[in-house]
């Protein structure tokens, strides 16, 4: 059964119409990546999906049942971290659990072993403030991850950390995926970071927003840093970018005006 449907999805924000007739399928399990030039509605998308936005046209459906709001079958990471200051690392992960009233000694526990799973193993007592960006990334992660959802939506989750940060939390994304394979429907700016992650590379095109191509990815897994340097994967990203390039140009010009 397919997990996630948008059957001709159309949104528009007044006299913009930022996302037009988009069709697509995600499978069960499936990692999937959308890439797109900045204002082609990847985060209106996204947060369609979460139940945050609602379809013009069109529609969007999780295992068959359309979504009308937010629900705990869906977990979202932004960009920026989006953490409680003066809540630890534990309570901050398990700040869903406590609003659904299903945190218990045994839930706890489960989450205990999410952190470590993150890599945040010994820092359930730390504040936001004493943890760098890679690790509020973590946090926001295993939050996500903390109520169970079918889906996991994230929206350019590394864009805020430094390179070699960002590579490795690529890598240990992948490691988190390969444990429990939700599927995941993951935004990003950077080509690489897409072809790296996703069994599939959707590219939007903007003005108005709608899906260019659909690209599968076959390199095998696990990948690592050599997989980067594979030519197949060096062809990939020349591929999607080559498809991008014109509309990314034109973006970045009408910003500058
Ligand atoms: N709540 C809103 N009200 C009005 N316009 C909006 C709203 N949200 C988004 N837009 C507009 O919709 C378009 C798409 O925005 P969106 O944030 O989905 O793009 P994006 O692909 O995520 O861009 P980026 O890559 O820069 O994050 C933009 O032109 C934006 O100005
Ligand atoms: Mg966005």
């Amino acid at each position: 059964m397919s997990k996630l449907v948008s059957d001709g999805l159309t949104k528009s924000f007044g006299d913009l119409k930022v996302l037009e007739n988009v069709h697509l399928t995600i499978e069960d399990g499936e990692f999937v990546a959308l890439v797109g030039p900045s204002g082609c509605g990847k985060t209106t998308f996204l947060r369609t999906v979460a139940g945050l936005e609602s379809a013009d046209e069109g529609a969007i459906y999780l295992n068959e049942h359309q979504i009308t709001g937010p629900g705990r079958d869906r977990g979202f990471v932004f960009q920026q971290d989006s953490l409680l200051p003066w809540r630890t690392v534990m309570e901050n992960t398990v700040v869903g659990l406590e609003l659904a009233g299903k945190l218990n000694g045994a839930e706890a526990e489960r989450v205990r072993a999410l952190l470590d799973l993150v890599g945040l193993g010994g820092f359930e007592n730390y504040y936001p403030r004493q943890l760098s960006g890679g690790m509020r990334q973590r946090v926001n992660l295993a939050r996500a991850l903390a109520i169970d959802p079918k889906v996991l939506l994230m929206d350019e989750p590394f864009s805020a950390l430094d390179a070699q940060t960002r590579e490795i939390m690529q890598a240990e994304l992948q490691r988190v995926w390969e444990e429990g394979r939700k599927t995941v429907l993951f935004v990003t700016h950077q080509i690489d970071e897409a072809v790296f992650l996703a069994d599939r590379v959707l590219v939007f095109a903007r003005r108005p927003g709608r899906l260019l191509e659909d690209i599968r990815i076959d390199l095998p897994r696990p990948r690592n840093m050599a997989t980067k340097r594979r030519p197949e994967f060096v062809a990939l990203v020349d591929r999607i970018w080559k498809l991008i390039e014109k509309d990314v140009r034109e973006s970045v010009l009408i910003e500058k005006i």
